[in-house]
C-alpha cells in the first residue's frame, strides 16, 4: 500500500498547553520570551485541535487519505520528562489512533517533533546524554499503549533543523547559539534514535523510521572555495544525520570540531539499527558560497531564477528527484525504503468574498512535486508514501502564524476550518490513485 497522507505536529496544532496534566516544553517557554517568535506569537492555543480533534479527523475522512503524521506531545505525556505518566496525555493519543483508524486512516506518529520537555532542558536538554535515555523510555512507555495499533513510528523530525535553529543559532527553542560546539545535540539526538529503535521494537512496534530534513545543495559557483563550502554544507545539513544511520559512521568532520569525545564506544552501533524507512522531509535546495567570515564554514547564497512561496521558499521540483536518486547513489542497498513525511508550501490565502481560497500555487507546487517524486521512483528509488505539510494552517514556529501551509484554512480568531482550493484537488487525486500498489 502507498501512504498518501497529510502531516502535523504537536505544539504547531494542539494547543491546550496548561491543560490535563501537560507540562511545559522548550517551546512553551521560548514561545513566551520577548522577541523569539513574529508578534509574540505561542501555541498555547494554536489550531486548538486537543479539541478539536474529531472536526480534525473528519477532515481527513473528506479529504480520502489513508495515513496521518502527527507527533506526540512528550510533556503531554511525561510532565517532568521522565517518571510520571500523566494518564490524561496517554488517553488523548490512544483516543486519536482509535478515531483515525475509524477513518481509515492510518496513524504515523513522531515521538518527538521539537517540544523536549521543559524539566530536561533544565538539566542540559540534548547537550546532555542522559536525555537520550530518557527519550528511549518515553518512547517505550508511548509504544506500550500504542503499538498494537500503530502500523509505523516515526522517532525524531528533523534532527538537523532543532541542533541548527536550536543549539546553533538560537533561533528555534531552547534559543541556544552554540555555532559548531551545539554538535553534541546531534549526537545525543542520534544516540536517543537508535535507543528509542531498540525500545519501541522490544516494545512491539510493528516499524520504525527516523525523519530527516534533507537538501541537494549547489555550489554558487565552480571556485573551488565554493564547492568546499558546499561540501561542509552536505557533511553538516545532510551526512552528518543520514551517515550514522545508514553506515554506521560519521563523515570526516575534523574541519568543524577538534574531538568528537561525545561519542562513546557502542554509540555508532546504537545508532545504526536497522530501520524500516527513512522519512525526508523536502522544501526546496541550497545554494552554497565560501565562507565570509561569520564563524561558519560556508554562506548560504539563496537560490535564485525560480518562483518562491510566501516565505521566500525557491520552488524546485526538481530538487526532490534530484534529492531522491542522490540518496539512492549515496547510499545504495542501505538506503531503506524512503517515505516523503512532508513537503508543502507557504502562501498568503486570502478568503476571497465567497469565501473560498484558490490557492492555485499550492496545487501547481504539490503536483510537480508529486511527479518528481514519481520520476524518482521511475529511476529505481523505492518510496512508499507521500504526506503533504500541513492539514491545517498552523504555528509556524518562529514566524508565528502568518506563514500558511494547511490544505485547510484556519480563522485562527474563530478556529474555523475552510478546505482551501487544493484540499479538493488532493480529494480528487487520492480518488484516482490505486491505493494496493
Ligand atoms: C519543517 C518542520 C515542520 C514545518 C515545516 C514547514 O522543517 O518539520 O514542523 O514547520 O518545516
Amino acid at each position: 500500500m502507498f501512504w498518501w497522507g497529510t502531516a502535523t505536529a504537536a505544539y504547531q496544532i494542539e494547543g491546550a498547553t496548561t491543560e490535563d496534566g501537560r507540562g511545559a516544553s522548550v517551546w512553551d517557554v521560548f514561545s513566551h520570551e520577548p522577541g523569539r517568535t513574529r508578534n509574540g506569537q505561542t501555541g498555547d492555543v494554536a489550531c486548538d485541535h486537543y479539541h478539536r480533534w474529531p472536526e480534525d479527523v473528519a477532515l481527513m475522512r473528506g479529504l480520502g487519505v489513508n495515513a496521518y503524521r502527527f507527533s506526540i506531545a512528550w510533556p503531554r505525556v511525561l510532565p517532568e520528562g521522565s517518571g510520571r505518566v500523566n494518564a490524561a496525555g496517554l488517553d488523548f493519543y490512544d483516543r486519536l489512533v482509535d478515531a483515525l483508524l475509524a477513518a481509515g486512516v492510518q496513524p504515523v506518529p513522531t515521538l518527538f517533533h521539537w517540544d523536549l520537555p521543559q524539566a530536561l532542558e533544565e538539566r542540559g536538554g540534548w547537550l546532555n546524554r542522559e536525555v537520550s535515555e530518557l527519550f528511549a523510555a518515553y518512547a517505550a512507555t508511548v509504544a506500550a499503549r500504542l503499538a498494537d495499533r500503530v502500523p509505523m513510528w516515526i522517532t525524531l523530525n528533523e534532527p538537523f533543523v532543532h541542533m541548527a535553529y536550536g543549539y546553533a543559532m538560537g533561533v528555534h527553542a531552547p534559543g541556544r547559539a552554540l555555532l559548531t560546539d551545539a554538535l553534541p545535540a546531534a549526537h545525543h539526538q542520534l544516540l536517543g534514535h537508535g535507543l528509542a529503535v531498540r525500545a519501541l521494537r522490544a516494545a512491539g512496534a510493528r516499524q520504525v523510521a527516523l525523519t530527516n530534513n534533507c537538501t541537494p545543495v549547489w555550489p554558487a559557483s565552480e571556485s573551488e572555495a565554493d564547492v568546499r563550502a558546499a561540501e561542509a554544507y552536505d557533511i553538516l545539513h545532510n551526512r552528518l544525520f543520514n551517515d550514522p544511520v545508514l553506515l554506521g559512521k560519521y563523515p570526516d568532520l575534523s574541519a568543524y570540531t577538534s574531538a568528537l569525545d561525545f561519542v562513546r564506544d557502542g554509540d555508532l552501533d546504537t545508532i545504526a539499527a536497522p530501520l524500516d524507512a527513512l522519512g525526508i522531509n523536502y522544501y526546496n535546495p541550497t545554494r552554497i558560497a565560501a565562507p565570509t567570515g561569520d564563524g561558519l564554514p560556508f554562506d548560504d547564497a539563496g537560490v535564485t531564477g525560480y518562483p518562491t512561496t510566501a516565505f521566500g521558499w525557491p520552488v524546485v521540483p526538481d530538487g526532490l528527484r534530484e534529492l531522491l536518486t542522490g540518496l539512492k547513489a549515496r547510499y545504495g542497498a542501505a538506503l531503506p525504503p524512503i517515505l516523503i513525511t512532508e513537503n508543502g508550501c507557504s502562501q498568503e490565502d486570502v478568503p476571497g468574498p465567497d469565501g473560498t481560497i484558490d490557492d492555485t500555487a499550492r496545487i501547481d507546487y504539490l503536483d510537480g512535486h508529486i511527479a518528481a517524486m514519481r520520476q524518482a521512483m521511475a529511476e529505481g528509488v523505492d518510496v512508499r508514501g507521500y504526506f503533504v505539510w500541513s492539514l491545517l494552517d498552523n504555528f509556524e514556529w518562529a514566524e508565528g502564524y502568518d506563514q500558511r501551509f494547511g490544505l485547510v484554512h484556519v480563522d485562527f480568531a474563530t478556529q474555523r476550518r475552510t478546505p482551501k482550493r487544493s484540499y479538493h484537488w488532493y480529494a480528487r487525486f487520492l480518488e484516482g490513485q490505486n491505493t494496493d500498489t
